[in-house]
């Protein structure tokens, strides 16, 4: 039925915009990038709106359409515009994140405000920037007030109701594109495989989706600060490279209702860069569209490592709910804070520690302040602080929105009370908020999270929301917003076919430029040798055979940490595998903040390798697909002049993705910015690497 409701939003979309006006001759206002490299037309002809984006001189976006269409309105905004006038500008500063991949960002960039009346004299601007990185638009809408509010029904309270958007995104050339398809139906999940196609192949995807055109551009579609809004979509009606937004409805098949007639809608982004290592610093773009942070004091938002009461459930060994193999004990929690005040690891993470894991989706059974008889909250949170450790909370809803959004005041102010400051929040199930079917990616759910995001602000604690969040840069607005999920993560080795080889030399040019993402690598034990055994010996929650693991080898779990930046970042094996282990000493030393990043060498969906600066030291992580490959990586970064000490973590001469992925090298080395480390790496492997100012 849901599928039915979208094909008919579709098929409305592409019959019924009416082309009614006699043509007049088209204008065009344009906008180029500081540094003159990207243009933005907006053409106004037929009393619409087009844009065109060129990237030296070449064409990037050919022209395509851009407008809203309102409930009730044939015409909406499209087809009904007449260009009032246009306001030209330009911005400069630089500004510093709370944590980040960069100390300091740039914010530099020309806008074009291109404004516009309907013949009912309601205001569609465009506003547009155009940074050196790419380019972004939004609309600035100004209808009527009603002249009396409509109130015969829920869906006619609204001032406000948008069916859809004409917005288009008609690529240049059939590009090469790395997308996510939708998974189940629209908004459900960002947890799909990607694919490889041109353009013309994809039928419907997320957002980031990133292209390679023929003369190595690379372009990165995505969206800015999604707050009351609905998430975009893109779909492809005609198999050509002409993509075009679809908004994730409400359960009736609205796409957003908004109370105020005046509003701004989120921006849509366009990275361009003439090759794919510009991407990943460009990404401060989505940054930048954002608000600056509205937390004044930030002292209480750090960046942290944390192990966690966690791969033992995924594994089958132990359970979430309450019993003889709950995970969530009091002794095996203090084992956990042992290992983490030892190892240098800033917090750990429990679940199931809450009552109400035995019927979880979408019943109203959780509660998130009253914990386990076998957990003893108190006591583990005076523990941990007496430790120099965090506990961190985990809140899974099961999907019930309500539910939570009754609790969750109460569960942060006791978070804060026990000094708790970040939260792992979890929406696992199918949509729904009692009885209604919303969409994860839906304007219900946006708003719950932007609630739940200002609210754990307020009582100091930090969040890490799992399932379908779409980090959209609002964690520069709202810092605490520090991580999430939105990925197909390492969790997926643990009970499916799990994630390609090439998974990972992916992400880091789709998801990762959206924002944070919490992967939760750091599986040393990649074939579940220990996972095995215990699901033998009976020492589990199942005992049939584990038959799963995972699709890298260990030294590219390390590289990891470098490859998917995350200022919150878990070190997720289970203990006992981190036990005499030299490559866990990567572990300790990675931080979580980092000063600046290069790009080595990048070419997406082969390999990627990273380099990031804390301080005067340098991490490097380099990954490979299927395929072995060797790197030569260029010190020229560290500053000349200056001796460095080197541990390369690496694939060896034994290490083999079938048999034995887990086998690594540990070499030091001197090294300056003359030197050039060269590494083998196996099919599905990589190398990481510190390097310490001596
Ligand atoms: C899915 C999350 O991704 C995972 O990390 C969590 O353990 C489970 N949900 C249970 O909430």
């Amino acid at each position: 039925m849901r599928r039915f409701i979208a094909c008919l939003l579709i098929t409305a979309f592409v019959i019924h915009l009416p082309v009614t006006n006699i043509a007049q001759s088209p204008k065009s206002y344009s906008c180029f990038s500081p540094d003159k490299k990207i243009q933005v037309n907006i053409t106004h002809k037929n009393k619409s709106l087009f844009y065109s984006v060129q990237h030296k001189n070449k064409p990037v976006i050919k022209e395509s359409a851009l407008g809203i269409i309102f409930a009730g309105e044939e015409r909406g905004f499209v087809n009904t515009l007449q260009v009032t006038g246009t306001v030209s500008n330009k911005f400069k500063e630089t500004w510093k994140p709370v944590w980040g991949f960069n100390s300091s960002i740039l914010n530099e960039y020309n806008s074009l405000l291109v404004k516009c009346t309907t013949a009912a004299g309601e205001n569609m601007n465009i506003q547009v920037r155009v940074f050196n990185e790419g380019m972004a638009f939004r609309y600035e809408v100004a209808r009527k007030k009603p002249a009396e509010q409509i109130t015969d029904g829920p869906q006619r309270l609204y001032p406000v109701e948008i069916m859809g958007e004409a917005t288009e995104f008609n690529i240049a050339e059939n590009a090469k594109a790395f997308w996510q398809p939708l998974m189940k139906r629209f908004g459900e999940h960002f947890e799909n495989r990607h694919k490889t196609t041109p353009v013309s192949e994809i039928d419907s995807c997320n957002t980031p989706v990133t292209m390679k055109f023929k003369n190595g551009t690379h372009i990165s579609i995505h969206e800015a600060a999604l707050i009351n809004y609905t998430s975009t979509v893109l779909v492809n009606d005609d198999k050509t490279s002409r993509l075009r937004s679809f908004l994730v409805p409400w359960p009736d098949g609205m796409a957003v209702r908004l109370k105020e007639p005046v509003f701004n809608t989120p921006w849509r982004t366009i990275q361009i860069s003439a090759d794919a290592a510009g991407l990943i610093n460009g990404a401060q773009m989505i940054l930048n569209l954002n608000e600056p942070s509205k937390i004044t004091n930030t002292s209480w938002i750090k960046p942290m490592k944390f192990v966690g009461v966690w791969w033992e459930m995924h594994l089958g060994l132990r359970s979430w709910k309450s019993g003889s193999v709950h995970g969530a004990t009091t002794d095996n929690t203090k084992k956990h804070i042992d290992f983490a005040a030892a190892n240098g690891i800033d917090a750990v993470l429990v679940e199931g520690w809450n009552t109400g894991w035995e019927t979880f989706v979408g019943k109203e059974t959780f509660s998130y302040t009253e914990p386990y008889p076998d957990f003893d909250l108190e006591y583990l949170a005076k523990y941990a602080k007496r430790k120099g450790v965090q506990l961190m909370s985990h809140h899974e809803t099961g999907n019930n929105l309500p539910d939570y959004e009754r609790q969750m005041e109460a569960a942060y102010a006791q978070m804060q009370n026990l000094g708790q400051h970040a939260v792992k929040t979890g929406y696992v199930g199918d949509s729904h908020v009692l009885g209604e079917d919303h969409w994860h990616q839906g304007q219900r759910f946006i708003q719950h999270l932007q609630q739940s995001t200002e609210l754990s602000a307020k009582y100091q604690v930090c969040i890490d929301p799992h399932e379908v969040i779409k980090p959209t840069g609002l964690c520069r607005t709202w810092p605490n917003l520090m991580s999430g999920e939105g990925v197909r993560g390492n969790e997926w080795n643990a009970w499916s076919d799990g994630n390609l080889p090439e998974h990972e030399t992916i992400l880091p040019f789709t998801r990762g430029l959206a924002g944070p993402m919490d992967y939760t690598p750091g599986i040393f034990d990649v074939l579940y040798n220990e996972g095995k055994r215990r699901r033998k010996t009976g020492d589990a929650q199942y005992t049939e055979p584990l038959t799963t693991r995972v699709h890298t080898t260990l030294a590219k779990q390390l590289a990891l940490y470098v490859v998917l930046y995350s200022p919150l970042q878990m070190a997720a094996d289970l203990l006992e595998n981190y036990e005499n282990q030299k490559a866990f000493q990567f572990i300790r030393d990675v931080p979580v903040n980092f000063h600046e990043t290069k790009v080595l060498a990048a070419e997406i969906g082969d390999y990627y390798a990273v380099a990031r600066r804390n301080g005067n030291n340098w991490f490097i992580g380099a990954v490979t697909d299927e395929n072995p490959r060797t790197l030569n990586l260029k010190l020229n970064f560290l500053k000349p002049g200056k001796k460095y000490k080197a541990i390369i973590y690496s694939d060896n001469a034994q290490t083999n993705y079938e048999t034995n992925p887990a086998a690594y090298d540990v070499k030091e080395m001197d090294v300056t910015s003359a030197s050039v480390i060269t590494r083998n790496m196996i099919k599905s492997g990589g190398f990481a690497v510190s390097i310490f100012e001596k």
